[in-house]
């Protein structure tokens, strides 16, 4: 490998310095976007920190209230919300933000006031898993705003063909970022000693195969019947189960490692649990991206055109033999 070579190998970036070089490969770019991403890492760093010391400033268990979805919010998933729209609050590249904890969007600008963004965040996926130190995530996906469209609820209800970035931060055994902006999957992992998000991955691909499949099968019985054929096949195949229960760790571990991650309609949610704008929506795109697939019923995933904020679907994601051979059974 030649000297330059070696240099570029050798290069420390960090993720602002990742964000800026990509920004000026857009001549016409004004830096909103990248003023929106270093908002969403100072949230997710502060989270991450926040995450680490819960049992020690005693704010695990629940917050006594439900959200929107008739769910349980713990301490954590207000505390998360509350960084999020704190740092994204001042950002005058957005115009709406929306939050699964949330019922209804909040309008920070309007199309008079600038405003190009919105953003629509699960802010903490996987808080259940808090108490027993499970990794959990920081969800994101930033689509363009409609100056027309007065209500914040359609204005965000957008295929996720139209997301212009998505990503996760996932507090795990390190502190991960996962991130795309059209132009391919890059990873940071978080430094602590410095607070910087450094890149470790660049053009990320995923495993195009993976004998691995990740679902919570106590739900079985009463999947619809080509997902049971599915995974009697895998079965019998020597397929590897792993399910955290978190969906950030479970589709960190399916780009890393290849696999397939689903989670099909059950007799409890009859559409699927996980909610299409800030869980399905920029995990298909990540996925795609990374060269894997993502399927909601018979459809892409990324073209469902969403009629309500908090709309749950049905996902399977993955490598993209794996989404394929799951597809071959329904
Ligand atoms: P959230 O904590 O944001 O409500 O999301 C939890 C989701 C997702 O993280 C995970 O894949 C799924 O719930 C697990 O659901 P089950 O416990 O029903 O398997
Ligand atoms: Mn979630
Ligand atoms: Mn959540």
């Amino acid at each position: 490998m030649s000297d330059a070579e070696d240099l570029v190998h050798d290069n420390l970036v960090s993720l602002q310095s990742h964000v800026l070089s990509e920004e000026a490969r857009h001549p016409n770019a004004q830096g909103d976007l990248s003023w929106i991403i270093s908002a969403i890492s100072l949230a997710g760093k502060t989270i991450a920190n926040k995450v680490r010391r819960a049992r020690l400033d005693d704010v695990l268990g629940a917050h006594g209230t439900e959200n929107v979805q008739g769910e349980e919010q713990l301490r954590m998933d207000v505390i998360a919300n509350e960084i999020i729209m704190r740092c994204l609050g001042d950002r005058a590249s957005i115009a709406v933000l929306a939050s699964e904890e949330d019922e209804e969007p909040t309008i920070l600008r309007r199309s008079g006031e600038g405003g190009k963004y919105c953003v629509l965040f699960d802010p903490l996926d996987g808080s259940s898993n808090l108490d027993s130190a499970v990794g959990v995530g920081t969800i994101f996906s930033v689509t363009r705003n409609d100056p027309d469209e007065p209500d914040g609820e359609r204005t965000v209800c957008r295929p996720g063909t139209e997301q212009v970035a998505a990503g996760y931060i996932l507090y795990g055994s390190s502190t991960i970022m996962c991130l795309t902006t059209g132009n391919g999957v890059d990873m940071f992992v978080l430094d602590q000693a410095i607070g910087s998000f450094l890149r470790v991955r660049t053009s990320y691909r995923m495993p195009d195969a993976g004998a691995i499949y990740s679902v919570n099968e106590a739900n079985a019985s009463s999947f619809p019947e080509g997902y049971q054929r599915y995974l009697e096949n895998a079965h019998a195949s020597g397929y590897s189960s792993r399910y955290i229960g978190s969906m950030v760790a479970d589709v960190h571990r399916t780009l890393i490692r290849g696999g397939v991650f689903l989670y099909p309609p059950t007799g409890k949610n009859p559409t699927g649990k996980l909610r299409l704008l800030y869980e399905a929506n920029p995990m298909a795109m990540l996925i795609e991206q990374a060269g894997g697939l993502a399927y909601s019923g018979a459809g892409r995933t990324l073209e469902i055109h969403p009629e309500r904020l908090h709309q749950r679907i049905p996902v399977v994601l993955g490598s993209k033999a794996e989404v394929e051979r799951v597809r071959s059974f329904l």
